[in-house]
């Protein structure tokens, strides 16, 4: 009986970095108990993205309920958590500052542990729920609508980075991309969904696959969403503020749409392969060489993301780990799990902890 208590570790996880507002709770950092994301997309469609201060007030108005909630499914009183964990970095400051308040509040008022997590880091967790351990060392890989980074991961604690964007996110490129086709937000989901079932030919839009130099594990996706903007409404004409361009996405019919989302999607997917191929080599040639191949972030919920690294990594015999449909986008899941890695390493955060804009890796 006290082994049994001694095993169920709950940890209450809150997320407020962008626009979910999250809390979960996960057992022993990998049976999810519950999972509660209330999405703000409503909010910010009208703006075309996430707009900081809307994002923060209704933070505010959601976190409490959103947290009693994730209690209430999961069936647990405050007593019973071993610690409380939040995403405090990276993110909108207004955003993490509610979430990291709410977790403080709680912390000191229960005088339970406070522990403070690395969101992109926490992305690298999500494969892990619900599931088997990873096995190390690990690629890891972070495709999100912030983030495109991969990491020499030696455990869900320990990464190097050792490639990232130099401009645009993989997730940023999707939502411009829908964007420009005005397809709606938020974009990833729909280019995807256009890409697949909309008819469309991969082959028919030329756009550029930039590798950067020939040795490098850093992505680049600016180039990729200019092509499509030049190829959906043209070259700009003039200069200053007449400058206009010579056609609207009105004007392409719906297969010639369907066609730049798949043409897009083929595209950035297949970059992101090169760049594993890349990473693995590298890896390998420092003597680290990989067992698994960890994927995470917004877009790891892509389809065709999803099977053509699960291809590649069939093929190099890496164990291909990717999170639930649920744990792909932002969640509290993760939160809570990574938590739990954290409170057994024994290293926990005090009262002072900060929201940082900025990711710690
Ligand atoms: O991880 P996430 O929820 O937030 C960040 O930490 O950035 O990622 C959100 C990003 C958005 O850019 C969204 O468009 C993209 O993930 N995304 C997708 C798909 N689902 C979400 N991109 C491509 N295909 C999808 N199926
Ligand atoms: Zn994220």
């Amino acid at each position: 009986l006290f082994i049994e208590a001694h095993d169920r570790m709950l940890i209450l996880g809150i997320e407020s970095s962008c626009d979910e507002t999250a809390a979960s709770v996960v057992r022993d950092g990998r049976l999810v108990m519950s999972n509660v994301v209330a999405s703000q997309n409503e909010l910010h469609e009208k703006f075309g993205g996430v707009v900081p201060e809307i994002a923060s007030r209704a933070h505010i108005e959601r976190i409490l309920p959103v947290i009693d909630e994730a209690l209430m499914q999961a069936k647990v009183s405050l007593r019973d958590l071993a610690a409380i964990a939040v995403g405090h970095r990276p993110g909108l400051i207004g955003s993490l500052l509610v979430g990291v308040a709410a977790a403080k509040t709680l912390a000191w008022s229960l005088a339970k542990p406070l522990i403070g997590i690395d969101h992109v880091q926490a992305h690298l967790y999500a494969a892990a729920l619900d599931s088997d351990p990873i096995a190390f060392p690990s690629l890891g890989l972070v495709v999100s609508g912030g983030h495109t980074s991969m990491y020499a991961m030696a455990s869900p604690l320990q990464m190097t980075l050792i490639g990232r964007t130099i401009d645009d996110a993989i997730g940023e490129a999707y939502d411009k991309c829908a964007a420009i086709l005005e397809i709606g937000f938020p974009g990833g989901p729909l280019v995807d969904k256009l890409a697949v079932s909309g008819g469309g030919d991969e082959k028919a839009v030329k756009l550029p696959r930039s590798l950067l130099d020939a040795e490098s594990l850093d992505f680049t996706f600016s180039g990729l969403k200019t092509a499509v903007l030049y190829h959906v409404r043209g070259f700009p004409k003039g200069r200053g503020p007449t400058s206009h361009f010579e056609r609207s996405a009105a004007d392409l019919s719906a297969k010639e749409k369907a066609d730049v989302a798949a043409s897009f999607q083929k595209t950035a997917v297949e970059i992101v392969i090169r760049k594993l191929e890349r990473a693995v080599n590298f890896l390998d040639a420092h003597g680290q060489r990989p067992r698994s191949l960890v994927i995470g972030g917004g877009v790891s919920a892509n389809s065709r993301l999803r099977s053509e690294t699960a291809k590649f990594a069939d093929h190099l015999g890496l164990a291909h780990r990717m999170p639930k449909m649920a744990y792909c986008i932002d969640n509290a899941a993760m939160i809570a799990g990574l938590a739990f890695a954290r409170l057994q390493s024994g290293s926990v955060d005090g009262l002072d902890l900060e929201a940082v804009a900025t990711t710690s890796l």
